[in-house]
């Protein structure tokens, strides 16, 4: 995935004609477009190679399955044409490895889940998230998903993972975190969907965002 705008759609609308017309109107303001169930289930898997034809895609499956099936699971999202797949790190070393190994051989990436943005994160989640990202760092995953609502984690994990591993972050937005403070936080990519989405004109709601992280670089 290239690092120019810094910015990844999430695009979680259930339209494969409204995700194609959003898709195109924000062609050169995203690195990327996360494609998760809503949209998939909405409208079949093959949405996944109609808009990797306007950017780079993330499949966000957050995958959490026995090794054996997580491996099925990521040969037919990157089949089906994304570059990259979430995954979650709660199930394990072995869960993840087979994830990084089958993304290794195939040139694509692995994104692995730490800590979530939504406030239950911290009922659970938040007390694993730092080995989680230490597992991450240890097995090369491209980068790991940590949340743009608590900059402060941000860049705790950053300095666990070290600058090797990515971070994309959602949470601005609708979530309430700040574009700017997850970018000074430390994270690579912030992951924006229904402040773009919903917005009437997605094309300048997405400039208006990439705008705020130039401002802060
Ligand atoms: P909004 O509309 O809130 O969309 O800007 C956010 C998108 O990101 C997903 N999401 C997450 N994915 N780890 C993830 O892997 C997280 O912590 C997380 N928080 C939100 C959400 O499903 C939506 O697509």
């Amino acid at each position: 995935m290239e690092k120019n705008t810094r910015l990844i759609l999430a695009l979680d609308v259930l339209d494969s004609d409204e995700a194609i017309r959003i898709s195109e109107a924000v062609t050169g303001h995203v690195d990327a477009i996360k494609v998760g169930y809503p949209l998939v289930l909405a409208s079949g898997l093959q949405i996944i190679g109609k808009l990797a034809e306007y950017a780079s895609i993330i499949a966000d499956f957050k995958v959490a399955d026995i090794p054996n099936t997580n491996r099925l699971i990521c040969e037919q999202v990157f089949d089906a044409g994304a570059d990259a797949v979430i995954v979650q790190g709660f199930t394990g070393h072995d869960s993840l490895e087979i994830c990084v190994d089958l993304a290794r051989e195939r040139n694509k990436d692995i994104f692995v889940v730490t800590e979530m943005s939504h406030p239950g994160a911290l009922d659970l989640m938040q007390d694993a998230g730092e080995k989680i990202a230490r597992m991450a760092a240890d097995q090369k995953a491209s980068g790991v998903v940590a949340p743009a609502t608590r900059p402060e984690r941000v860049k705790e994990i950053r300095k666990i993972i070290g600058n090797e591993l990515a971070i994309i972050s959602p949470g601005v937005g609708a979530q309430g975190g700040s574009a700017a403070d997850t970018i000074m936080a430390g994270t690579d990519w912030v992951i924006v969907g229904r402040k773009i989405y919903q917005s009437d004109d997605p094309a300048k709601a997405a400039k208006d965002i990439v705008s705020e992280i130039k401002d802060v670089l």
